[in-house]
């Protein structure tokens, strides 16, 4: 750690720890700690005032950034250097939304109208009638599309889609089940195109398509991949391989071509909205400073937790049922991101690094995990998101009693509440964040997204982090591959496991 990174770090840990409650005998609280963005959806409020920052903490967090280079960083992302250094890769997925290097944008325009090209010829029926994609890839090629077609398909969709990502055969199956082979096109969505789980449920698609009797299965694919080489090779037609660059990393890659089943179920101009959404916090994560810097204040919260208040998870409540998978794609992208030992210089890391992500969907979750948040003996900061703008068109008072207990959630681990009773008791002082949205379409979900990404990296250029790695995956790959291959003695507990599996 250089001087003034230490430096930094020893102010923080020296300074007082207010409560939230002293916090807010500050009337202008919610003004300092809170902004709104206006973004091409509609505006965004995000509400941070319910931690326990102030102003001294996010003058010595502003200053840690300094010390570890923050803006250098940003613009080094922005610019297309190779700020990937263990793999020796630029990180350029913003690009995909229009901000970047000039070269990156321009082949990653021409990138999208090839896709676009493919989305309207399916739609206008160039390749006869499709009812149903499946849409096939696992981790980073699977989550956000899944995420984006179930917040923003439920009025309905150009095209059914169905994400398959197990490599358990139940996955494929109950999509196959669902589908009927005459209209059904399959995509093979992996960067790498060797992914095992990918790579069998794609065999065995082809294999369903087959059995049903269609006559030429191959002619069904499409490939969404940074590897096309590999895509024609395995069998896809070159006029149906939608590339994307090997700058575009897996968790992030929703923009891409992996973006095909969302551009095909919701139609191009959709498409083109999430990524101008994704693209209007993009500009102001890199011309925004300090405090005014959304995401970084939002890492700066994290960081205060993790390393200051010893906090091991943080969790994330959408109190939108359309947002359910969101917490799901925020464990990838924020535990493969950030879950490391080692600084990008491959150094230790002298404290704690990403807390675990969880969280669910309210109010459902209010029944089920919350007594743990309100009495429980761990303090978890907690992020809260919400639209005023209903998904529903039953009556109103749903939305306004999901609404209400969302904000009250946030007001009862504030407040807490006092008991001679100590079961009755609420400690309270137990911080929240609330992310509102005016509405959830394309364009705020693609806001959204890219929010949680800049924080992401926020967070790893705080903690001295390669964010864009993940080396961590792969020795249980390889063990999984030794296993099946056989000839290979494993500990005493795996052997018995394995023998009665009857894999051994
Ligand atoms: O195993 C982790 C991982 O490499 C993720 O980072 C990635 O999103 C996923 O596997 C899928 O990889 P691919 O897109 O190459 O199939």
């Amino acid at each position: 750690m250089s001087e003034a990174v230490a430096a930094a770090w020893q102010v923080l840990e020296k300074l007082d720890k207010p409560t939230l409650k002293a916090l807010f005998a500050d009337p202008a609280r919610v003004q300092a700690w809170s902004s709104r963005l206006d973004l091409p959806g509609g505006a965004i409020r995000f509400d941070w005032s319910k931690t326990h920052l102030d102003a001294a903490h996010g003058a010595a967090f502003v200053a840690l950034a300094d010390a570890v280079g923050f803006k250098a960083r940003r613009g080094a992302m922005f610019a297309g250097e190779a700020i990937n250094v263990t793999e020796g890769r630029a990180v350029e997925h913003t690009a995909q939304r229009g901000v970047g290097r000039d070269t990156s944008v321009e082949e990653a325009t021409a990138l999208h109208l090839r896709m676009k090209g493919l989305v309207e010829a399916i739609h206008a029926g160039v390749l006869g009638e499709v009812r149903h994609l499946i849409h096939i890839g696992i981790g980073g090629s699977a989550l956000g599309p899944a995420l984006a077609l179930d917040a923003l398909t439920r009025d309905g969709a150009k095209v059914d889609v169905h994400v398959v990502s197990n490599i358990d055969g139940c996955a494929l199956e109950a999509a196959c089940r669902a589908c009927d082979p005459a209209t059904t096109m399959i995509a093979v969505a992996s960067k790498t195109f060797t992914t095992t789980e990918t790579m069998t449920n794609a065999e065995s698609a082809l294999a369903w398509l087959r059995e049903a009797g269609v006559a030429d299965p191959y002619g069904r694919l499409v490939a969404l991949t940074a590897s096309p080489d590999k895509a024609v090779e395995w069998g896809v037609d070159e006029t149906r391989v939608l590339p994307f660059p090997e700058s575009v990393g897996g968790r992030y890659s929703l923009w891409s071509s992996i973006g095909f089943p969302v551009a095909l179920a919701l139609g191009w101009d959709d498409f083109a909205e999430f990524l101008d959404g994704a693209a209007a916090i993009d500009r102001h994560f890199f011309e925004a400073e300090g405090l005014d810097n959304l995401p970084l204040r939002a890492a700066f919260a994290d960081l205060y937790y993790a390393r200051l208040r010893h906090c091991q998870t943080r969790a994330c409540f959408a109190y939108d049922e359309r947002l359910r998978l969101l917490p799901s794609y925020l464990q990838q992208l924020e535990m493969e991101s950030n879950g490391k030992s080692v600084k990008a210089d491959g150094s230790p890391i002298d404290g704690p690094t990403a807390p675990i992500t969880w969280g669910g969907v309210g109010t459902d979750a209010q029944h089920a995990v919350f007594q743990l948040l309100h009495q429980g003996s761990h303090m978890v900061p907690v992020d809260f998101i919400a639209a005023v703008i209903p998904g529903d068109s039953l009556d109103p008072a749903h939305h306004r009693n999901l609404l209400a207990n969302c904000f009250a959630q946030g007001a009862a681990l504030m407040a807490g509440k006092d008991s001679k009773d100590g079961a009755r008791a609420y400690p309270g002082d137990r911080p929240s964040a609330t992310i509102l949205c005016e509405d959830l379409n394309p364009a705020t979900l693609g806001a959204l997204i890219a929010f949680h990404e800049h924080r992401t990296f926020a967070n790893a250029v705080l903690m001295e982090i390669n964010a864009f790695d993940q080396f961590g995956v792969e020795l249980g790959k390889e063990i999984a591959k030794s296993i099946l291959g056989g000839g290979v003695q494993f500990d005493a507990s795996t052997e018995a496991l394995l023998a009665e599996a009857g894999i051994k």
